[in-house]
């Protein structure tokens, strides 16, 4: 086993009101460890420099927005998820002193997606709406899943297929988002809409009524498309599940040892003005966050 990181930090623009701090420092605590996880605002142009000199320091930490393409080329070695999604969210470094990248957003999709569903997604149709990073997280999870379908759309249609095209054992791109989301038992929002609070990447009224939806956004009191979906009686969640799950397996790259998931859950209550000892928030009964910022998981 290595050395403990030096450090544990989080490397975003901008990242001041990130949640992951709240209960990555919550889970160090718990653990009786001494580190504590900062979050650090790194500007695109001197990520390079910085996403270095923290390697050779043996820091660890969490990749965010706009960061995460940028850490996978800077990156020694990649695990097999990083390459194949082209995307680092999670770095830490090897005995060798080399920089690994890893990728925990598709564990932490994958997970969300479970709890949401009640059991180990397959033989579904989903439709995906977004053609970036997280999107790509989105089909790395899929992929996995035996007899899934994805069908891409994306604003900008040479995008969406551009990343079927990256994983054509289970995606295929669409030009119309209604022929996306015809026959979806699942629809995934992996764009930016809904972080202002308003936007909705498509209206939850022309979902199929069983279908599940699952927005990787996540913002004080949920986002807009997510309650009006819950209104119509659909399953869905936010990006909290998500981000939490990529935390918690982050922590366990980290430090060898799988993080109090409950203390990490503890902590976003707090912070979001939750009465403390309250049930444990569930993807059908989501306890809002208004202490918090919005974000993309
Ligand atoms: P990330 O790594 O978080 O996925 P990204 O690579 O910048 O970030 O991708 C952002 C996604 O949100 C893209 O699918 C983008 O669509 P385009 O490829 O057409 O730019 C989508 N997106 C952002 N703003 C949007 C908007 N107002 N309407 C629709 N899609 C939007």
């Amino acid at each position: 086993m290595t050395a403990p990181p030096s450090r544990l930090l989080l490397l975003g623009h901008p990242v001041a009101h990130s949640l992951s701090p709240t209960f990555q420092n919550a889970a160090l605590r718990r653990l009786g460890s001494p580190l504590v996880y900062e979050a650090l605002d790194v500007p695109p142009a001197s990520f390079g420099d910085v996403f270095r000199a923290l390697g050779a320091q043996r820091a660890a930490g969490n990749v965010t927005v706009p960061h995460k393409a940028a850490a996978a080329t800077l990156s020694d070695r990649l695990t097999p998820l990083a390459e194949r999604v082209g995307a680092v969210n999670t770095f830490w470094v090897d005995a060798g002193g080399a920089i690994v990248g890893d990728n925990t957003d598709v564990h932490g999709f994958d997970s969300a997606v479970r709890e949401l569903l009640g059991r180990a997604p397959a033989n579904i149709r989903v439709a995906l709406i977004g053609a970036g990073g997280a999107a790509a997280a989105v089909l790395a999870a899929a992929d996995r899943w035996p007899g899934c379908a994805v069908a891409v759309w994306n604003r900008t249609a040479a995008r969406a297929q551009a990343l079927a095209a990256r994983f054509a054992g289970v995606a295929h791109a669409e030009d119309f988002l209604a022929d996306a989301i015809r026959r979806a038992d699942l629809v995934v929002n992996a764009t930016s809409v809904g972080l202002d609070g308003q936007g909705i990447p498509v209206d939850p009224a022309l979902l199929p009524r069983r279908a599940a939806v699952v927005d990787l956004v996540y913002r004080p009191g949920e986002t807009t498309w997510v309650r009006l979906a819950r209104s119509r009686g659909m399953r869905a969640c936010d990006g909290l599940p998500m981000l939490v799950e990529q935390g918690a397996l982050a922590f366990e790259r980290w430090l060898g040892v799988a993080p109090d998931r409950s203390a990490m859950w503890e902590a976003v209550r707090q912070k979001a003005g939750v009465a403390p000892g309250a049930p444990a928030p569930r993807a059908d009964a989501r306890v809002a966050t208004p202490g918090a910022e919005p974000g993309k998981a």
